[in-house]
């Protein structure tokens, strides 16, 4: 009497006799004027492709998943994911890909700035078992970039291209596209070692995989933003930075300790401009004022920088202060404990410092990271 559950299945629900090829990923920020051109693109670049479209929208103000929701609720190719609380181009596309249930995914951004028209060539490099990724790249061999980057975008790229290669095994022309198709099993294999916040996805799966992909590069312009402006800041850039970083140190140091850690050196140079800024003052009182003014600003830079996905406003962020005050004063302290003890192992005043200075600075990111963000 009780057939197999599957079986049961089979019976109730109409599969479709042509099953999903393709899954595009749309991470979205504030694009909701792009939505319905983008798709448009997508439908006349995806002609005789089983296809589906999962846009990641992280709660963009401006109703973007709104605006993806309405389309979807007659289309049922669109699909919107809706994330609350929640910021990281990385970790969306991500979900996006996880959420697919098709064999192949691509990546695109949501400005109309990359090719549609190169999906179906990415597919079936894929699909011809041609290549593990296929990434669309805006070098062409031995060429500088082409298309919508004004000229300081243009140097920056080609800087952090170059240093991302120098990093990398894997020979990629362009490891920064954020314009690529995988093979879904991949990404689910690499997801547990990636970081979910900055725009550096490709960059991260390609030294995480291993072995590595096999990968083909398709050429393409990059166009200008269609409409709304770019999320891409100085934050993004330090987050790269210190993701190359993590990655040199080989996955000792993660990238957030590495932030944490080029935050506090900018705490110290606030701390001694401080104490020079107010030389009307005796030392002690200069010195006083200048480690709290230090401590405050370390506080605040790592709130927008380090920790910008868990960003506190409002009350959070007073009490958050206060408890970032109290457990750097308990490093301070275990910062003097520790260089004494070690100046009287070894008497050479650095090494005091540097171990005194490694342990207070250990002990305000584990203990901040556990109680404060
Ligand atoms: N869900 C989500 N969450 N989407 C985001 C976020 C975020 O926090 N930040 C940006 N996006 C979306 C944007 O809405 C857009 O669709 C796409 O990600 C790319 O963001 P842009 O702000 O347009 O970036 P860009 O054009 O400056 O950067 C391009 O070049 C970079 C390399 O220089 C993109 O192709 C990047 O992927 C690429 O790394
Ligand atoms: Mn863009």
């Amino acid at each position: 009497m009780s057939a197999p559950s599957g079986a049961k299945l089979r019976h109730q629900s109409a599969p479709s006799a042509h099953p999903l090829e393709l899954g595009v990923i749309v991470p979205t920020f504030k694009e909701a004027p792009n939505v319905r051109p983008l798709l448009e693109k997508l439908e006349a670049a995806l002609q005789g492709v089983v296809w589906q479209v999962i846009f990641v929208d992280d709660d963009s103000p401006d109703g973007t998943a709104a605006t993806v929701k309405e389309i979807a609720a007659i289309d049922p190719r669109v699909i919107c994911l809706h994330r609350i609380g929640r910021r990281g181009l990385a970790g969306a596309v991500i979900e996006g890909a996880m959420a697919s249930a098709a064999p192949f995914v691509a990546v695109i951004d949501g400005d109309l700035q990359h090719d549609e028209t190169l999906l179906p060539q990415m597919l079936k490099a894929l699909q011809d078992d041609r290549a593990d990724l296929v990434v669309g790249s805006r070098y062409i061999a031995g060429q500088g970039p082409v298309g919508g980057f004004d000229k300081r975008r243009a140097h920056g790229s080609l800087f952090a291209t170059w240093l991302g290669r120098k990093v990398l095994k894997l020979d990629l022309s362009d490891p920064m596209s954020g314009f690529f198709a995988i093979r879904r099993s991949l990404v689910e294999r690499a997801a547990p070692k990636l970081s979910t916040d900055g725009f550096k996805l490709l960059f991260d799966l390609a030294s995480v995989l291993d072995p590595p992909p096999r990968v083909v590069e398709l050429p393409y312009v990059f166009r200008e933003r269609h409409e709304g402006e770019s999320k891409l800041d100085g934050r993004v850039v330090a987050h790269y930075l210190s993701l190359l970083a993590s990655k040199l140190s080989r996955d000792v140091l993660s990238p957030r300790a590495l932030l944490f850690g080029l935050v506090g050196l900018s705490g110290v140079l606030v701390n001694v401009a401080v104490v020079y800024a107010l030389s009307d003052l005796r030392f002690l009182p200069a010195q006083a004022i200048g480690a709290v003014v230090a401590m405050t600003s370390n506080y605040l830079i790592n709130n927008t920088v380090t920790y910008r996905d868990k960003r506190k406003r409002g009350l959070a962020l007073l009490t958050g202060y206060l408890r970032f005050c109290l457990l750097c004063a308990i490093g301070l302290a275990a910062n003097v404990a520790v260089a004494s003890l070690a100046f009287q192992l070894v008497p050479h005043r650095w090494v005091g410092v540097v171990a005194g200075a490694a342990v207070g600075a250990a002990w305000n990111y584990i203990t901040t990271s556990l109680a404060v963000w």
